[in-house]
């Protein structure tokens, strides 16, 4: 329990690690004052570009799946391993170093679950990228994955410890979106390739 514990703990700190933030401030750009003032990949992208947005993207899928990876090579089950991949998520929307807000948690989610189970994972990749590339609507793609991920996880066979851990990634992952979706029902959310 002890070494839960201490995994679930290194997993947040890895988690709440700002790579859009920082990536950002090291261009001199404040990311939490540009396009939708979210830190991370997506709105890095809208201001800086497609190089540093890829850069953020891998950072923050490989902080939940390095999260996940390390619990398991130190001797942890997968369940304990899954509450680190949360812990990183968790870490990742409510980081210290960005007054206890963040990001929501899109590419920590997707790494977490390729690494608990690759073809939940393939599943919100395959439907989130599918509506991202219909609709460029990012934060759309983003919670259709989710859903998608909950569906999977549901009918693949999955024990229910794991498909209850991806409902609450999934349900946190949405509540982070609320803006997202008040703009959505708006018709005003921003879709890639638009200015600003
Ligand atoms: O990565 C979050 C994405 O789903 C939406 O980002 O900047 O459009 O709020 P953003």
């Amino acid at each position: 329990i002890l070494l839960t514990l201490l995994a679930v703990l290194l997993s947040y700190l890895l988690g709440s690690v700002p790579a859009a933030a920082w990536v950002a401030r090291s261009r001199g750009v404040d990311i939490r004052q540009v396009g939708s003032g979210n830190s991370g990949a997506t709105n890095v992208l809208r201001s800086l570009g497609r190089g540093p947005a890829v850069v953020v993207a891998a950072f923050d899928v490989l902080k939940g799946a390095l999260a996940v990876g390390l619990a398991r090579t130190v001797g942890l089950g997968p369940l304990e391993a899954g509450l680190c991949g949360v812990a990183a998520v968790v870490g990742h929307n409510f980081s210290p170093f960005l007054g206890w807000r963040g990001g929501k948690g899109v590419a920590t989610t997707f790494g977490t679950l390729v690494a608990l189970a690759p073809l939940v994972g393939l599943g919100m990749a395959v439907i989130g990228l599918l509506t991202v590339a219909l609709t460029r609507l990012v934060s759309a793609g983003s919670i259709l994955g989710a859903a998608a991920a909950v569906l999977v996880s549901a009918v693949s066979g999955q024990p229910l410890w794991l498909s209850a851990l991806v409902a609450a990634l999934a349900a946190l992952l949405v509540w982070q979106h609320r803006e997202n979706v008040t703009r959505l029902r708006a018709g005003n959310e921003r879709r890639l390739g638009d200015k600003g």
